[in-house]
């Protein structure tokens, strides 16, 4: 049999793989069954396809969560009747696997892949494509992928991190910084929300808007602030096309006569977020940052993922860091919940209630005195949480989410049922009940008991966002 030997370049699953493609012009209908995966125990896996007579050459590539380079492997020749492939790569729990393969039938090249995730060491196939012979790769050639150590490009520790689409990232790689450095806010990469969040009777009781005076940048600093509106009338708001809100776009852009609220807002303030520029999973976000003082003030330094908006109800959240604005609040058990107490850590929804699942750190000072460093080390299988360095808690995998790629979001807001829960603090200390309907008016009404705390304090001001690869 005359073989010519071609050097072709596919583009395939994401990543250009370079083959080496042998051509004849014969050509016999052949499919490739369903590829046996096999887990191995020590570290690792195993897959396998049958041999058939007219098999010639087998190429398996698998790409493990989006991430380049794939993993690959050209086998020659069936072993007691199959064409394996053995990686040494250790699957973790949540890990999606797309396994492509590309079989030499009778000189014909046919391709197939599957895509499955591991479950508590269970394997689900979630998607399938037909096997089919190919004469016209596909365009997404995005990634490079190498072949074991040839063509490596530098040195890099491969991360678990997965920015963008099929980006090679090594460990330490820096994906994202804004050091607010710039005249302007960089509105390419961070979006206002615009809506007002006392619509509900459980929310916040503030509108955010996108003008300067609420979110600026100034010496290299990036400042949210929230402002107290001169007055607060009965009477129509209405925020009209710049609103924002995508689950509730009736009551949050608008309020009128005849709805839930009748007031406009007492407090204007600030929210934005990468979630049209920036996402990333697993990774190190540092955010150097001083939080905002001033009673029932609340700052929000987090990631969401890209599942849901800046602007949904009940989305889980990765909390960065928050202390509340408060210079002294205890709890109804006497706990310390002022801003001297620092959070940070998860909260999912189950049955529309919070589930929290937070680290803690007291201090003997409020943290919005100072400019701190919040680090949050998201691997994996764990969340580590630190302040200027200082581990501070450590959350481990089990929980919902850690498997979402998550976009930025800083904010500041007032109030809030979750942030300031009646069920833990002593009846009357908050000037408003979260359940009250005019919890908006009961606020303002009481303003000289929250005013005079506010100050030029009561701004958030982030020096600087980073995130690394891990
Ligand atoms: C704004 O950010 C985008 C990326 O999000 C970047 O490409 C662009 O250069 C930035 N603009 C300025 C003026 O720095
Ligand atoms: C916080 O980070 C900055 C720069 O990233 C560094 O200069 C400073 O020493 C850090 N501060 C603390 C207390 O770790």
């Amino acid at each position: 049999m005359q073989l010519s030997c071609v050097m072709q370049l596919h583009y395939f699953s994401g990543c250009a793989i370079l083959c080496l493609l042998m051509f004849h012009d014969k050509c016999l209908a052949y499919k490739i069954p369903n590829v046996d995966f096999e887990m191995l125990n020590e570290r690792g896996f195993e897959v396998s396809i049958p041999d058939e007579p007219g098999m010639q050459r087998v190429f398996y590539l698998f790409q493990i969560d989006e991430s380049c380079p794939a993993l690959m492997d050209y086998i020659t020749e069936p072993l007691s009747g199959n064409w394996v492939s053995k990686q040494k790569f250790s699957l973790q729990n949540n890990d999606k696997i797309q396994i492509s393969v590309l079989v030499q039938y009778n000189d014909e090249i046919y391709e197939k892949s599957e895509t499955r995730v591991i479950l508590n060491a269970r394997l689900l196939t979630t998607r399938d494509t037909k096997s089919q012979s190919i004469s016209h790769p596909p365009d997404e050639g995005i990634c490079q992928a190498y072949f074991n150590g040839e063509q490596e490009t530098k040195p890099c520790k491969q991360a678990q991190t997965i920015a963008r689409q099929g980006q090679r990232v090594c460990q330490g790689d820096l994906l994202f910084e804004d050091t607010f450095n710039t005249a302007e806010l960089n509105r390419t990469t961070w979006k206002h929300d615009i809506r007002q969040r006392m619509y509900h009777v459980e929310e916040e009781l503030v509108a955010f808007d996108d003008a300067q005076k609420n979110s600026y940048v100034r010496e290299g600093q990036l400042h949210i602030v929230p402002t107290i509106a001169t007055e607060v009338t009965e009477g129509s708001f209405k925020l009209g096309d710049r609103c924002t809100a995508i689950d509730s776009p009736e009551q949050e852009c608008s309020i009128s006569q005849g709805s839930f609220y009748t007031i406009k807002p007492p407090v204007y303030s600030a929210q934005l977020h990468t979630r049209n520029s920036f996402s990333f999973k697993y990774g190190k976000i540092i955010v150097r940052a001083k939080l905002p003082k001033g009673d029932w003030l609340f700052p929000y330094i987090m990631l969401q993922p890209i599942s849901t908006h800046a602007e949904s109800h009940y989305a889980k959240q990765l909390r960065i860091a928050y202390a509340r604005g408060n210079a002294h609040l205890r709890s109804i058990q006497q706990e310390d919940i002022s801003g001297n107490h620092l959070y940070g850590g998860m909260i999912v929804w189950h049955h529309g209630r919070a589930v929290q699942f937070l680290k803690e750190r007291l201090s003997n000072v409020h943290y919005g005195d100072d400019f701190h460093n919040y680090t949050m080390i998201w691997n994996r299988d764990k969340i580590t949480l630190m302040v200027d360095d200082e581990v501070y808690g450590e959350l481990y995998d089990g929980l919902p989410f850690f498997n979402e790629k998550c976009f930025i979001i800083f904010g500041v807001t007032v109030g809030g049922f979750l942030n300031f829960d009646d069920n833990i603090l002593p009846r009357d200390v908050k000037p408003y009940k979260n359940r009250e309907p005019r919890a908006a008016l009961a606020f303002w009404q009481h303003r000289d008991t929250w005013e005079p705390t506010w100050g030029k304090h009561s701004a958030m001001v982030i020096d600087h966002v980073r995130v690394y690869a891990e």
